[in-house]
């Protein structure tokens, strides 16, 4: 007799190299919406489903497991997944999976996009022609900071972190980076510099974050950190918003104890509109698209597909964040 086909709900649309893959081998119900589907429908959609593949703004806690009985797998559409409750899941026998690698290159392609652009005040300066405001070339219009030779800290030393060090390179930047594990192999590779966070913070004129967000993570940077920072210092944040106090993070700027700050990613998401940090010509804030080239796209689409795929047809999937899960179950 045929096996029925997992069933899966995909929380939005997305590439349709993953979804395609889907099709073929689940039964797949996908979310229409523009905007996330609500608390409300998560928990009815998923009542009767075997697998989710769910994007970084969907809450997947005890809750909405509980009320999932069938399900197997969350597949989750990004790197991060602080979304998920991993530790429920685990205990629930639930496999979670997520998408490394393939942004890697995009995502540090990014960071280093916001660094300049800070940096040399590339978007006040777009504003400022678009208002009519340019008249003349001017000896000190719209001065901003170099990146060659920059010394740049990285807070965070994991895929994306070492690749924006690479990058660092071709501008023949000083690469300080803090990280709780030291990584001699890199250092002596691209010639980085391991010091503490404060040291970072006082000596680097552009500071980078590359940490996934835990409890210990929650607000690194706030009042005390931006008061260590050179005046003239950038902040890019391609993490996750939490990372940093934002009311802190205005002060700084205000006040003048930082220059400029680049946030793909606030806190909340999407940042309310009248949000004060949106007033400041020193402060770039895009809406996390840190990953959003169409190729990153494709791939995280394809590579959630086939996680999901995978751990429904009992398989280790390539990316799973809980493999114990899948040997808990094999070895019964
Ligand atoms: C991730 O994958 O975690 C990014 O924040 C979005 O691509």
């Amino acid at each position: 007799m045929l096996e029925a086909m997992p069933s899966v709900y995909v929380t939005r649309q997305i590439p349709n190299a993953g979804l395609n893959l889907l099709r073929d081998c689940t039964q797949m119900k996908v979310w229409e919406g523009e905007l996330p589907p609500s608390r409300e429908v998560l928990l009815e959609e998923l009542k009767s489903v075997d697998g989710v593949l769910s994007l970084l703004t969907d809450k997947i806690d005890a809750e909405i497991m509980d009320a999932a009985p069938r399900l197997r797998a969350i597949s989750n559409y990004a790197i991060g997944y602080d979304n998920i409750d991993v530790q429920a899941a685990s205990e629930r026998g639930i496999m979670v999976c997520h998408t490394p690698g393939v942004l890697t290159d995009t995502t540090a392609d990014f960071a280093f996009t916001l660094l300049a652009s800070v940096a040399r005040r590339v978007v006040e300066a777009a504003n400022y022609v678009r208002r009519g405001q340019w008249k003349t070339w001017a000896p000190m219009l719209c001065l901003g900071y170099d990146l060659h030779g920059a010394t740049l800290g990285l807070i965070g030393l994991g895929r994306i972190g070492s690749e924006v060090a690479k990058r660092a390179r071709g501008f023949e930047m000083r690469v300080l980076y803090h990280d709780l594990d030291r990584q001699p192999r890199l250092e002596q590779e691209l010639g980085l510099i391991y010091t503490d966070l404060e040291t970072l913070l006082k000596e680097s004129d552009l500071i980078s974050l590359h940490t996934p967000l835990t409890a210990e993570t929650h607000h690194l940077i706030g009042a005390e950190q931006f008061a260590m920072m050179k005046n003239t210092a950038v902040l890019v944040n391609t993490s996750r918003g939490q990372v940093v106090d934002q009311q802190a993070l205005y002060q700084a700027l205000v006040s003048g104890e930082i220059a400029g700050a680049g946030l793909d990613v606030t806190d909340p998401e999407p940042i309310d509109p009248d949000d004060p940090l949106l007033g400041l010509d020193s402060c770039v804030v895009v809406p996390h698209i840190a990953s959003a080239s169409v190729a990153a796209r494709t791939m995280m689409a394809i590579m959630a597909a086939e996680n999901l795929v995978a751990a429904l047809q009992g398989r280790m999937p390539r990316n799973p964040v809980n493999p114990e899960v899948l040997d808990i179950k094999g070895r019964r």
